[in-house]
This record gives structure tokens, sequence and C-alpha cells, in this order.
């Protein structure tokens, strides 16, 4: 009997321990959330929609020609978007961007652009893609800290 309580009282510590953990650390871009196949999608969105102004590199600033853009990783760009949503994340790509242009992208056009943005960054790859419908898009957060 004892050995019975225990192995409960054991198990019970085991689950509500996972349950914390999962509590505290919701699913985010450290975990692997897009895909190469995505990637390699989105660099067309990337390359011919986004990099006039943001530049391959992400670094942004002020083209000769056209709005001058912001870097898409530095301090402000944190301050902005951490503990956001990818959802919230897709959906500023969708309805403002491009800049000179928005509307033209479709959800998914928008969320493979944002698998290219997480990849430069060098946040893991995965086997998933970083998904379409919202509330599976809205479950995964940006942190700037794992
Ligand atoms: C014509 C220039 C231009 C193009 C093209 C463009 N952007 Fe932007 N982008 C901007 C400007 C200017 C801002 C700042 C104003 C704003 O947030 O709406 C911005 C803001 C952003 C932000 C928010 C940055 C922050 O720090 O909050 C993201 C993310 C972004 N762009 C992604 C993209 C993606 C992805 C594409 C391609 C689909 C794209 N942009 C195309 C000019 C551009």
């Amino acid at each position: 009997m004892k050995a019975q309580a225990l192995v409960i009282a054991v198990s019970a510590f085991v689950i509500s321990g996972v349950y914390a953990v999962s509590a505290q650390q919701p699913k985010s871009q450290w975990d692997g959330v897009y895909t190469e196949a995505q990637v390699t999608r989105g660099n067309e969105v990337y390359n011919s929609r986004c990099a006039q102004c943001h530049m391959a590199d992400l670094s942004g600033g002020e083209p000769e020609e056209g709005i001058p853009a912001p870097a898409l990783y530095d301090d402000a760009f944190e301050g902005r978007w951490n503990n956001k949503t990818m959802k919230d994340f897709a959906d500023k790509i969708h309805l403002t961007m491009p800049a000179d242009e928005p509307g033209v992208l479709t959800m998914q056009q928008s969320v493979d652009a944002l698998a290219v943005i997480l990849q430069r960054r060098k946040f893991p790859v995965g086997t998933t893609e970083l998904p379409v419908d919202p509330a599976a898009l809205g479950a995964i957060r940006y942190l700037t800290k794992k």
C-alpha cells in the first residue's frame, strides 16, 4: 500500500511539474516552428517584396529611393514584439507590408515571409510549418529570450 501511495505521489509530482513547465514556457520561435520548404517559398516573397527596404540582412536603413525602414532585430524591434504572438506578427505583415503596397500578400505569403525573418535571425528550423490557422499561429509566441 505504501509503495502504491508513493507511486501515486511521485506521478502527481511529475505531472504537475510537466504542466508547470509548459505553463511557464509557451511555444515560441526557439522551438523550431518553421521549415526549410517554407523558407524556400518565403525567400521569393522576401527578396522581391521586402529586401529593398529591410535589406537582405534585415538591417533596414535609408534606401536611396523609397521609405526608411526599421531593422528587424534591434532593441526597438524587441521592445515592440517581445511576448507578442506569431499571429500579431503575421497580421502586421499581412495588413501593412510591403509599406509601399500593403494588402498585396496573402496570409500564406505573409507567414512564409515571417519564416524567412526567423531563419535569417538564426532561430532554429523545425519539421512543422509555421501555420496559417489563426488559433495555431496565435499559440506561438515571439520571445526575445528563451
Ligand atoms: C517600401 C519599404 C518597405 C517594404 C517594401 C517593406 N517594409 Fe516593412 N516596414 C517599412 C517601414 C517604413 C516600417 C515602419 C512602419 C511600420 O511599422 O508600419 C516597416 C515595418 C515592418 C515591420 C515591423 C518592424 C518593427 O520594428 O516593429 C515588419 C515585421 C516588417 N516591416 C516586415 C516586412 C516584410 C515581411 C516585408 C515584405 C513582405 C516588408 N516589411 C516590406 C518599410 C517597408
